[in-house]
């Protein structure tokens, strides 16, 4: 019997696996491959000060996306990847009879996010260590799910995906906010930006039902996804 689990389990891995490519690509690439794009390095919290400049809400308009989200007072909502909580304290403040889940796999991330949401008296943030494989969330708990600029970043993207869906509640949302491949102009490099088409694929093939997306954002792509 142990041995028959073992066989099926590594067969599991090896399906996993065969849909990541492992070739050269980009400096800032992880030389991983997933539906024909390239993973991008994480951003290390050494970093973190960029995701707090004064002209990011100039550059990006967070506040904008988050009108679109139309968070209720009672929305569960997750922010995978939260960095240092930029997203996650605005929303909190938009669902005081809800919770924030701020998921990061930089502990030095969610100190930051801790302190702040102290500070700001918000109670109902709740920072999570994920792993690259797993947000660590209860099942069908959440109804919103908030990814920015983040998902490139995914080193395994599809368990991390398969762990976000579970999460979801049946009807339940996920926002993706990229930066946009298709245009030039935008300072990022290429690695951290998407083609829309991109986005809509993989996740699609993560089980999620493209809703509809919004071109309001100076830089970065705003694409609504559906749990069935
Ligand atoms: C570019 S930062 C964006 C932070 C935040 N979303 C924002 O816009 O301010 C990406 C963050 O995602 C985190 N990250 C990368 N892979 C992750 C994963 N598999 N699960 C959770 N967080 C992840 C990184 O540690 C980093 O803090």
């Amino acid at each position: 019997m142990r041995f028959l689990v073992c066989v099926l389990w590594s067969f599991a891995l090896t399906g996993l696996q065969a849909q990541y490519e492992l070739r050269p690509g980009d400096a800032g690439g992880i030389g991983k491959w997933y539906m024909g794009r390239e993973i991008a390095h994480t951003m290390c919290a050494a970093h973190a000060e960029w995701l707090d400049r004064p002209e990011r809400e100039r550059e990006e308009r967070p506040l904008r996306m988050l009108e679109r989200m139309q968070i209720a007072p009672t929305d569960r909502i997750a922010d995978i990847g939260c960095g240092t909580g930029y997203h996650s304290l605005l929303m909190a403040a938009r669902a005081p009879q809800g919770m924030v889940y701020a998921v990061d796999i930089q502990s030095a991330m969610l100190d930051s996010v801790f302190v702040r949401s102290q500070r700001a008296g918000l109670s109902n943030v709740d920072v999570v260590l994920g792993s690259t494989t797993d947000t660590r969330l209860p099942e069908g708990r959440l109804d919103k799910v908030l990814l920015v600029d983040v998902y490139h970043e995914f080193d395994h993207p599809v368990e991390m995906m398969a762990s976000i869906v579970r999460a979801m509640r049946p009807g339940a949302l996920l926002f993706l906010v990229e930066f946009r491949r298709e245009d030039p102009w935008i300072p990022i490099k290429d690695v951290h930006r998407m083609h829309k088409d991109q986005c809509v694929r993989e996740m699609a093939a993560a089980g999620l039902v493209w809703e509809r997306s919004w071109n309001g954002l100076p830089w970065q792509h705003f694409l609504v996804f559906r749990k069935p």
